[in-house]
């Protein structure tokens, strides 16, 4: 009798580029790696609706109130694609919740900055967005068809957000000296911690092998920091900023622009909870989900009488 080997069947899946579906066999590590990831995303979505959503009722024209509107509405649909998408991996979201809640798990730490000016919305839109993107764009084909799939959606609505930063940016930089300084300010503000969001550096990240590995990445953090400073270079140029980064220099030899390492010691400062905004976040969404509670209910008591109409009929 001929045994079956999942193992090679998963393997060779992957040779193949070919999807891992929920009901496939996966290594344990394979399935924990992407609850971890899937998860952490899902929970950067909901916290990151925080810093923009507080200047919706600042926002200072009714079609810019709009546009962050839909934006930030996004970011919610982007968690909830992302929660059901981990579900499928075996957790409840009440588990994810709770581990967000306690702090037991991460979110980008990105989103512990504030939000100081309406010039920080746009450079959220354009740089952070921007960096979101050319991560999410690979994500599009990992290994995980329900991640994958999730992903293809995800990415049509940031290339939106995307442009939406840099358009208001775009009216900041050409507008009066005091709106340019604005714009100039933020992009300096927000700079390093957006090169961050890529992770550390390969040679110490120690989720970045295996992931490659599984095809779940397909590219490292370095090469998506690089891609990323080649492509926002030109842009800064172009709005006439000064670049936020003095060591900021193209190197032939490479292709690329040189520049100089964010400050890892701070990244590891605010992924530890001790940045700018950590407890402000977290006491929100605690808050959040507390105030939400009724609404759990109610829809859960629905859910239920129709299941019981259903039985009865
Ligand atoms: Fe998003
Ligand atoms: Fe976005």
């Amino acid at each position: 009798m001929s045994t079956i080997n999942f193992e090679e069947i998963f393997e060779t899946k992957l040779a193949k580029n070919e999807m891992i579906e929920p009901k496939d066999w996966m290594p344990d590590n394979y399935r924990k790696h992407l609850i971890r990831q899937i998860s952490q995303h899902a929970h950067s979505e909901i916290v990151g609706m925080l810093p923009e959503g507080n200047w919706i009722t600042r926002a200072p024209s009714l079609r810019s109130k709009i546009v962050l509107l839909a934006k930030v509405q996004d970011e919610g649909g982007h968690g909830l694609y992302l929660y059901t998408a981990a579900e499928s991996l075996g957790i409840s979201r009440d588990e994810m919740l709770d581990a967000l809640h306690t702090s037991k798990a991460k979110y980008s730490s990105i989103f512990n900055y504030p939000t100081l000016t309406w010039a920080d919305v746009a450079a959220i839109g354009w740089l952070v967005d921007g960096a979101a993107i050319m991560n999410q764009v690979m994500l599009q084909r990992t290994s995980y068809g329900p991640y994958s799939r999730a992903m293809i959606r995800i990415c049509k609505e940031e290339s939106f957000h995307q442009r939406q930063g840099y358009e208001a940016m775009t009216r900041l930089a050409f507008g009066t000296p005091a709106q340019k300084s604005m714009a100039q300010d933020a992009l300096n503000r927000f700079w390093f911690p957006t090169l961050m969001m890529f992770g550390p550096p390969d040679k110490e990240s120690p989720n970045s092998d295996n992931a490659v590995k599984w095809r779940i990445k397909r590219e490292t953090n370095d090469e998506l920091r690089q891609r990323f400073v080649n492509q926002t270079v030109p842009q800064i140029e172009y709005l006439g900023l000064n670049l936020p980064d003095a060591n900021i220099k193209w190197n032939e030899a490479k292709n690329g622009y040189d520049f100089s390492e964010p400050n890892w010691v701070e990244f590891k400062n605010v992924i530890n909870g001790n940045g700018p905004c950590n407890k402000e976040r977290l006491n929100a969404r605690v808050n959040a989900h507390k105030n939400g509670e009724w609404v759990r209910a109610a829809a859960a008591a629905y859910a239920k009488k129709l299941d019981d109409q259903t039985l009865a009929a």
